[in-house]
């Protein structure tokens, strides 16, 4: 599967989507069960057994956990059947499990694949981003910036009042000190309760979404995650990881980040080409989710490659789908 163009195969770009949307519709089927673990568990499961299939020497980057603590998906697992390129792949097979327990929009299965070398050996911990759309001059927005230098950067650069600027937050107690300083600073705020890949990818598409930038910690990987998407659509990203503790610490020098306080800019995060794919198990705001009917299954995809910086929404029906993807 060499390619002549550089970068990665564009036949992946569908073999990615198939992967997403297996983990997909495992997940969907126990959306409102109340049941993250099932839900998360489930859907490891199948993106897994699709990954098996897929062409490629695949590593496990950001994955479910170290090699004690996840028995699929764990970084530094190989997957796919071996023969192909060298690939480095990321996966969160159900980002926001409470939210597809509750059966609450915006549950996505997402998976990301780069060159060999290409995504950060990001950590399990949190990690302070901050995230804004395509079209912006370079470094507008930085971390060590307070949220009202950073909110009014961005308005000046966007021509508009701070008053009409749009922040997207997790919903979180850790929060309320930058929750207060953007309301203070005159900015109206998106609080969602989960799912802070789509929060930030929500910033590339302000005009629909009314959201202009993402702020505030969540996890590192799903950081690394969105940067991928980012790579592929624009838009600028920052991340610094928060370790709670020493062990947290030393866990992220035995994965090669030796200054915890390092600022990670989108190209650090995500370095070369890359594919991301994202496919909806709730219905949300980017996607679809999984609708079953008459023994199919429909799902839509967003894929995403950065060489061409294309962007395909994938509709699927699975028809057969119990035989197909037994639970
Ligand atoms: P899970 O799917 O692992 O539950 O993650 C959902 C999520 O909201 C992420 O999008 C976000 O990065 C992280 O959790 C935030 O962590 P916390 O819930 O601890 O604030």
């Amino acid at each position: 599967m060499a390619n002549p163009n550089g970068g990665l195969d564009r036949v992946l770009v569908l073999e990615v989507a198939r992967v997403t949307e297996a983990a997909a519709i495992a997940a969907a089927r126990l959306c409102g069960r109340g049941n993250e673990k099932a839900a998360d568990k489930a859907a490891v499961d199948a993106m897994r057994r699709e990954l098996a299939r897929v062409a490629i020497k695949g590593r496990v980057v950001i994955g479910e956990g170290e090699m004690d603590e996840a028995p699929m998906l764990y970084i530094g697992e190989e997957v796919g059947t071996g023969e192909g390129p060298d690939v480095d792949i990321a996966v969160d097979p159900l980002e926001g499990t409470t939210i597809c327990a509750k059966a609450m929009p915006n549950a996505l299965a997402v998976l990301a694949i780069s060159e060999r070398g290409g995504l950060l050996h990001a950590p399990d911990m949190y990690m302070d981003k901050i995230a804004i759309g395509p079209g912006y001059p370079p470094g507008i927005v930085d971390l060590d910036k307070s949220p009202a230098e950073n909110l009014q950067a961005l308005a000046d650069a966007k021509g508009v009042p701070i008053g009409q600027i749009t922040a997207c937050i997790l919903d979180r107690a850790r929060h309320a000190e930058l929750i207060k300083a953007v309301r203070d600073a005159g900015a109206a705020i998106r609080l969602i309760p989960d799912g802070d890949i789509a929060g930030v990818i929500w910033t590339t598409d302000s005009r629909e979404t009314g959201i202009d930038i993402y702020m505030g910690s969540g996890g590192a990987p799903e950081g690394v995650l969105a940067a991928a998407a980012l790579r592929c659509i624009g838009g600028q990203i920052q991340g610094r990881l928060l370790p709670a503790n020493n062990e947290e610490r030393e866990r992220a020098a035995t994965m090669g980040i030796t200054d915890i306080n390092r600022k990670f800019t989108l190209e650090e995060m995500a370095s070369s080409d890359v594919i991301f794919a994202a496919t909806g198990v709730t219905d949300g705001s980017l996607l679809d989710g999984v609708h079953f009917h008459d023994g199919a299954a429909e799902t839509e995809t967003v894929v995403m490659r950065s060489l061409t910086r294309t962007v395909r929404h994938i509709r699927t029906t699975v028809q057969d789908v119990e035989t197909r993807f037994p639970a």
